[in-house]
């Protein structure tokens, strides 16, 4: 619940960034108020390992007697989103206090700007984005247990379908494809060492 809360703000900011990366970096200005209050952050993060560690030991322990599309598709998703977490997570702590950089809209966008490393992050965003509205779709799959299988597939598929769009505008937001994006040099840097 506390990733989900985090979550649904996280990705409501990154697409405000279609709208302009002004308003995408002043409501992270007003987000972080709120996640990055030491007590806040802390629950977050221990969500975080607790998620991602629980996540993959269910993936593991289920390999052999895991049946079904729809089962298989929620390890897959689960096991990508806890992956994408543990590097991510690391990657922003790294940016923030080893890097010194604020970690906001141009952190991200950096890697789209730097040859070849578009071939990297353009999957790796696109693919959490995508899993984790598959996730949540497996979930809403099975809660609806009791409802005509039509509807449950429905349910499923809206969610993917979202998922796609959503990590799509995401990524081409980051590759300043929707409006101009200059990069400032210091986030480059990163990467060009
Ligand atoms: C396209 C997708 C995404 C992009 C571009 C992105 C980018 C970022 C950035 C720039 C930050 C730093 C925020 C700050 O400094 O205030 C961040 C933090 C974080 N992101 Fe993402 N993110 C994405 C998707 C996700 C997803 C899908 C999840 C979880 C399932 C997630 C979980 C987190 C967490 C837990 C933090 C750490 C918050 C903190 O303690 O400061 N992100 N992300």
């Amino acid at each position: 619940m506390v990733i989900a809360g985090f979550v649904m703000v996280h990705l409501a900011n990154h697409l405000l960034s279609l709208y302009s990366i002004a308003a995408h970096i002043a409501f992270m200005k007003v987000a972080r108020t709120v996640y990055r209050h030491p007590v806040i952050e802390f629950v977050l993060l221990v969500s975080v390992i607790f998620q991602g560690g629980s996540g993959l030991w269910m993936v593991v322990r289920g390999w052999s007697v895991r049946q079904g599309a729809v089962a298989w598709l929620q390890a897959t998703s689960g096991g990508y989103l806890a992956v994408f977490l543990l590097i991510h997570v690391s990657a922003i702590m790294l940016g923030r206090f080893a890097l010194h950089l604020d970690t906001n809209f141009y952190f991200a966008a950096a890697g789209f700007h730097v040859p070849p490393f578009q071939l990297f992050f353009i999957p790796y965003y696109l693919l959490a984005v995508v899993a984790l509205f598959t996730h949540v779709g497996c979930a809403c799959y099975w809660s609806l247990g009791g409802r005509s299988p039509r509807l449950r597939r429905v349910a499923l598929s809206v969610m993917v379908v979202t998922g796609c769009i959503a990590g799509v505008a995401i990524d081409l937001s980051l590759a300043g494809k929707l409006q101009p994006v200059t990069v400032p040099d210091r986030y480059l840097a990163a990467f060009r060492r």
